[in-house]
């Protein structure tokens, strides 16, 4: 795990970039739940604004087009009052322009993974247009070596993906995105809750489960584009 401390005035967002596959949407979801926050992939935004898949915005209007629409969204969420998890497609820091609105638009986590860890996640995968090629991995190689700088220059932390499991990554991130953003720890709360009620249950013989426990999320709340959770979604 690598810090880097930066003085650039950023909103509280969590963000996650990294290569296809480095596990930005899995650990996302999973962040989602520790940290009590909704989270919204950027790509499946895209999807559903123009109503169509990504291998269809590269096949009719080409790799530039997709590239604009991240950008203007970029700008959308630079500009929205959110405090929420994004992670963006894996060629969205590459462009210069974008490297800005992504650094002020909230704390920066950067999945780093190994090329062979990609092409043994990704075999076989067929939404990915850039990697629909004779030699995925060769690919992937020259296209991580391209971009790594750039992730790099973006990023406030660097966690490689390769050597550890999600739970273990997640538990990294979210206590970093905390100490960062000085908030309260969500499981810490949850915790006192559950303690001052079993000692209010003690002493009044009221039985409650869990799920009636005021704020918590409950089960549902899960859907396609992220979580529905209740949080404040402002971050003032
Ligand atoms: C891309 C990554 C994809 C998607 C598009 C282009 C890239 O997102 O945005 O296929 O250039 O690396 P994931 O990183 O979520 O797969």
């Amino acid at each position: 795990m690598h810090r880097k401390n930066k003085e650039i005035p950023k909103k509280d967002n969590l963000i996650l970039i990294g290569f296809m596959g480095s596990g930005k949407t899995s650990l996302g979801l999973r962040l989602s739940y520790r940290l009590q926050m909704t989270v919204e992939d950027t790509d499946k935004r895209i999807e559903a604004e123009q109503g169509r898949s990504i291998s269809e915005i590269f096949a009719r209007e080409g790799e530039g087009a997709f590239r604009q629409m991240e950008t203007e969204l970029l700008r959308r969420i630079r500009d929205e009052k959110t405090c929420r998890i994004y992670s963006l497609g894996g060629g969205t820091p590459v462009q210069l322009q974008n490297q800005p609105l992504i650094c002020r638009s909230g704390i920066v986590v950067y999945l780093r993974i190994r090329p062979e860890s990609v092409y043994e996640r990704l075999k076989g995968d067929t939404r990915r247009p850039l990697l629909q090629c004779a030699d995925p991995l060769s690919r992937i190689r020259e296209l991580i070596r391209q971009r790594g700088p750039a992730y790099e220059r973006c990023a406030d932390l660097i966690v490689d993906v390769d050597e550890s499991n999600q739970a273990q990554i997640t538990e990294q991130i979210a206590q970093y995105y905390l100490e960062r953003t000085g908030r309260a720890d969500p499981q810490l709360l949850k915790e006192a809750r559950e303690q001052k009620t079993e000692e209010k249950d003690e002493n009044t013989g009221d039985q409650r489960t869990e799920s009636e426990l005021p704020g918590d999320p409950g089960e549902g709340g899960l859907r396609d584009t992220g979580l529905q959770l209740p949080h404040p979604d402002d971050c003032g």
